[in-house]
């Protein structure tokens, strides 16, 4: 029976693998409901909302915010926004070379040790929009952007957390809440106020597939982007751990014949 038990040791470990992590600690402030495809052990990253999220992060969130981890390619991969599996190889996928196209890159040095501009390839990485920390600050009331590649992983409740950032900013503070001067109101983040302007208003995206753009559409959806941006592999390891626990499962019963097999001559 022992080793009975150390199969099922062994799937409820299989288990973790399927497991979102520990929800627990917030980051301190209000946190609204809200749901998101790719929660649970089923949950798999909704393409066409990770797709309109990657647009909210272009024409609204990029020009503060880097996302130095992730190359244009990557966008292409398994289980990516814009997999395509007619083009399983993100270089040659055609919308991975569109999405390539728009934008540009520093390299360089050239011959005559300048640096230069070209447009970028699918294996280039996000271009980040300042050239330093120093510079991001500096233009930001000395409030520093955080780099977006990891930051859901980075904050307890992160998806929660960050719908809940970008859909909860007030033009007044409840009164005895003093803002300073180039800062806003935001109950969902630490203190209540924040460095960031409120960096979503209604319609500022004109989404393809006609999905209406309010600002909990366009937080929902950027969110799902940078979800799969702090956690690409999900799709593959959930699928992963279905398998382990599918032969683990056949293993035990096999065990178990064997077992009965084995002793079935034997008093014991
Ligand atoms: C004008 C520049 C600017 C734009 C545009 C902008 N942000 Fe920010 N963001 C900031 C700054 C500055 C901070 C740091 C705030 C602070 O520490 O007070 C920040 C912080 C954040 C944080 C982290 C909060 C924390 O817990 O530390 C998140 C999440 C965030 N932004 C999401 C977004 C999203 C999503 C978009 C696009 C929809 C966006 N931002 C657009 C400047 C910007």
């Amino acid at each position: 029976m022992r080793l009975f038990t150390l199969t099922a040791t062994l799937i409820a470990a299989a288990g973790l693998c399927l497991g979102t992590g520990p929800a627990t600690a917030s980051e301190g402030g209000e946190l609204k409901a809200s749901h998101f495809s790719f929660e649970g052990v089923y949950g798999t990253y909704d393409k066409a909302a990770a797709q309109r999220g990657f647009q909210v992060y272009q024409e609204a969130c990029s020009f503060c915010h880097s996302m130095s981890l992730v190359a244009i390619r990557n966008l292409g991969d398994p289980g990516a926004p814009f997999y395509d599996e007619e083009h399983p190889n993100p270089n040659e996928s055609p919308v991975i070379k569109a999405i390539a196209a728009m934008f540009t890159v520093t390299d360089g040095p050239d011959i005559e040790g300048d640096m230069f501009e070209r447009p970028a390839r699918p294996s280039d990485y996000f271009p980040a929009p300042f050239a330093n920390d120093q510079a991001a600050r500096a233009s930001n009331g000395g409030a520093l952007p955080p780099d977006f590649s990891m930051l859901v992983r980075a904050r307890a409740h992160g998806p929660q957390y960050i719908y809940s950032l970008l859909t909860s900013y007030a033009d007044e503070a409840p009164e005895g809440v003093e803002i300073r001067d180039g800062m806003n109101y935001n109950p969902a983040f630490k203190g209540g106020m924040i460095g960031m302007p409120p960096p979503l208003f209604e319609e500022q995206v004109e989404y393809s597939d006609g999905t209406h753009a309010s600002v909990e559409q366009m937080a929902h959806d950027v969110v799902t982007f940078m979800a799969w941006a702090a956690d690409p592999k999900m799709e593959v390891r959930k699928r992963m751990g279905w398998m382990v626990m599918i032969y683990l499962l056949i293993f035990a019963l096999l065990m178990y014949g064997s077992y009965k097999a084995v002793w079935r001559d034997v008093e014991h």
